[in-house]
């Protein structure tokens, strides 16, 4: 059970893993360490130059990424972030980490934040948009930066299920004013636990540098004028920076092979245009990370039928993607309830009081089943797939299955 880049961890990796125990300098500040050369810098470098972008901070996951991205944002108490109620936990996690609202949109037929519930859910207290490029594929980021541009938001754009992804062009991650990665085993690229921030804002780069290294200015080299900010750790270490360099140089190795897994057995389908069993809808075709073929049934009773064959399950029973599988979410607007102290703030919270009905995403989430394409993950509702290194055998005889179990499920 992992993602696409596990299958490509290699020599490369491993010999950056032995250059790092045959210094010790565990941490990217070894400068007593003789020769010493960060390949958690060269990580930062690395990504940044891939995706084209000014700046990259490497972190210890994904989490510390969006928690780290709010923080340059400014974003706290009595803000409101509009993020989909189809998201890893970790989103709204991160939100509700910062002090702010988590405000749940809902996603429309691609399976990202749908832009028209947006715009209904902008409040005076709204500051930023947070669009999750979910299970490999862009949300409609023209429709969600003209909403941030009319309304003076901030987009933090959540890529971890996307990396390498983009839409008309634009990588992932570089559209909003910052972009967070996750390097977990299940996504795109790994380096076991890590994450990625991105941003072209030279002084977002430096307010977030500063909160994921004890207020320190870029690099603890920078003394110049800038914020003065408390921070936490969520360094990543060097161990991890050894195995996330080496995976970043096969980032497009690795999605030319989910792409080409993923157009083989499409291709195989051959579903006619009139059935009611189609992949889902996506924003950029080209872009897609192609990690999950998405399949939506115009009826529930479809997609429990074809879960069933197929031995996997629709997307609403996919664990903590879905919000209404987020029990935390219901505590913390309950009087008394909460959880945690950080979040006492939220008592009466009139956001949080009731957790909506997100009716269009349980309708949606309820009709659609996620093919694993190069993420092996139950838990995310896709439990029978292909692998990326799977022959043209292997592909065949599983489109067969899926073709038998989509016709049978009609
Ligand atoms: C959409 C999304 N955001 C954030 C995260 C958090 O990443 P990490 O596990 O590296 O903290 C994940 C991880 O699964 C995710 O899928």
């Amino acid at each position: 059970m992992a993602g696409p880049g596990y299958s490509f961890l290699g020599d490369e990796e491993r010999n950056n893993v032995n250059k790092v125990l045959d210094t010790w300098g565990l941490t990217r500040f070894a400068y007593d360490v003789p020769n010493f050369t960060s390949f958690v810098r060269q990580t930062e470098e690395a990504f940044a130059s891939l995706a084209d972008v000014q700046h990259a901070i490497a972190v210890n996951s994904g989490t510390s990424a969006l928690i780290t991205s709010l923080a340059a944002l400014g974003i706290g108490p009595g803000d409101e972030v509009i993020v989909p109620g189809y998201t890893f936990v970790a989103s709204i996690g991160s939100i509700v980490l910062s002090g702010a609202t988590p405000v749940l949109a809902e996603i429309d037929d691609t399976l990202t934040i749908d832009p028209a519930d947006v715009e209904r859910k902008i409040t005076n207290r709204t500051k930023a948009i947070m669009p999750i490029h979910m299970l490999g594929a862009a949300c409609n980021m023209d429709a969600l930066c003209a909403l941030a541009r009319h309304h003076g938001l901030k987009i933090v754009e959540d890529v971890a299920q996307a990396c390498g992804g983009s839409f008309r062009g634009r990588r992932l991650g570089t559209i909003g004013n910052i972009g967070a990665f996750s390097l977990n085993p299940f996504k795109v690229i790994t380096s076991g636990e890590g994450g990625l921030v991105i941003t072209n804002d030279t002084h977002l780069y430096q307010r977030a540098y500063a909160f994921q290294d004890q207020g320190w200015f870029p690099l603890r080299r920078d003394t110049g004028n800038g914020d003065i900010l408390f921070g936490l750790n969520l360094r990543m270490a060097e161990l991890a920076g050894a195995v996330a360099v080496a995976q970043i140089t096969k980032l497009d190795r690795v999605l030319a092979a989910t792409r080409r897994a993923k157009s083989a057995l499409l291709s195989r389908l051959e579903l006619p245009d009139d059935c009611p069993i189609q992949p889902r809808r996506l924003n950029d075709e080209e872009g897609d990370c192609a990690t999950v073929l998405v399949i939506t049934c115009s009826e529930r009773e479809q997609a429990k039928r074809l879960a069933t064959t197929l031995g996997s399950k629709t997307l609403d029973d996919s664990g903590r993607h879905y919000y209404r599988n987020m029990s935390q979410l219901r505590l913390l607007g309950d009087r008394g309830k909460s959880s945690s102290v950080f979040h006492r703030h939220y008592a009466g919270d009139p956001v949080l009081r009731v957790l909506p009905s997100l009716t269009q995403t349980d309708d949606l989430l309820g009709r659609s089943i996620g093919v694993s394409i190069g993420v092996s993950d139950r838990y995310l509702g896709a439990g029978f797939g292909i692998s990326v290194r799977d022959n043209d055998a292997t592909i065949d005889a599983r489109a067969r299955t899926l073709c038998d179990a989509i016709f049978s499920a009609l």
